[in-house]
């Protein structure tokens, strides 16, 4: 059974990882969506509020299941027995920065491999950052997230349209 890890900070997962999450799982036997637990970014969803996000908005895809690791990538992937790493590139920007580490973690674990994926063009320019701004100012994320995420962050940050 092919099993391959797709790890992040998912702050909220967007409609780009799950696009991605879709191709994935249609390449492997098992995708396991790994929250990254010690990210050192300031987080606005829990780690168990960013898993169940992202468990709702897998539900249609039953090879897809959503874990959370602590400490180093190239351990999770032993540690679940992954066959690769998923990683997704929107543009060029993304490339040096998931270029060095798909490098050093194949340097630190020689059986860590990292595919890339390119999501749709309609999400290159969807980050979890950005929607969190956006939404922090009132705009309108409905086309970049799922539903459930909109909710989620409109409970947490309180925002909406004011017209
Ligand atoms: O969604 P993100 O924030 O781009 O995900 C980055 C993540 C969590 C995949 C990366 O920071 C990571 O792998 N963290 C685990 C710690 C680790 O292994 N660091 C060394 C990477 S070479």
């Amino acid at each position: 059974m092919k099993t391959v890890l797709y790890p992040g900070s998912f702050d909220p997962v967007t409609n780009g990882h799950l696009d991605v999450i879709e191709r994935a799982s249609r390449l492997f036997d098992q995708v396991i969506v790994g929250v990254a637990l010690n990210d050192d970014k300031t987080a606005l969803f829990s780690f168990e509020e960013r898993k169940i996000l992202i468990t709702q908005a897998c539900r249609a895809l039953p090879n897809v299941t959503v874990s959370m690791f602590n400490g180093l990538l190239v351990e999770a992937v032993n540690q679940f027995q992954a066959t690769a790493v998923i990683r997704g590139l929107r543009a060029v920007s993304d490339f040096e920065y998931e270029f060095q580490m798909a490098l050093m973690n194949r340097e630190l674990n020689q059986a860590c491999e990292t595919i890339f994926m390119m999501p749709k063009p309609a999400y290159i320019f969807v980050s979890s950052r950005l929607i969190k701004e956006i939404n922090q100012f009132g705009g309108d994320i409905s086309a970049f997230v799922p539903d459930i995420v909109v909710k989620a962050l409109k409970q947490k940050t309180g925002s909406g349209r004011h017209d």
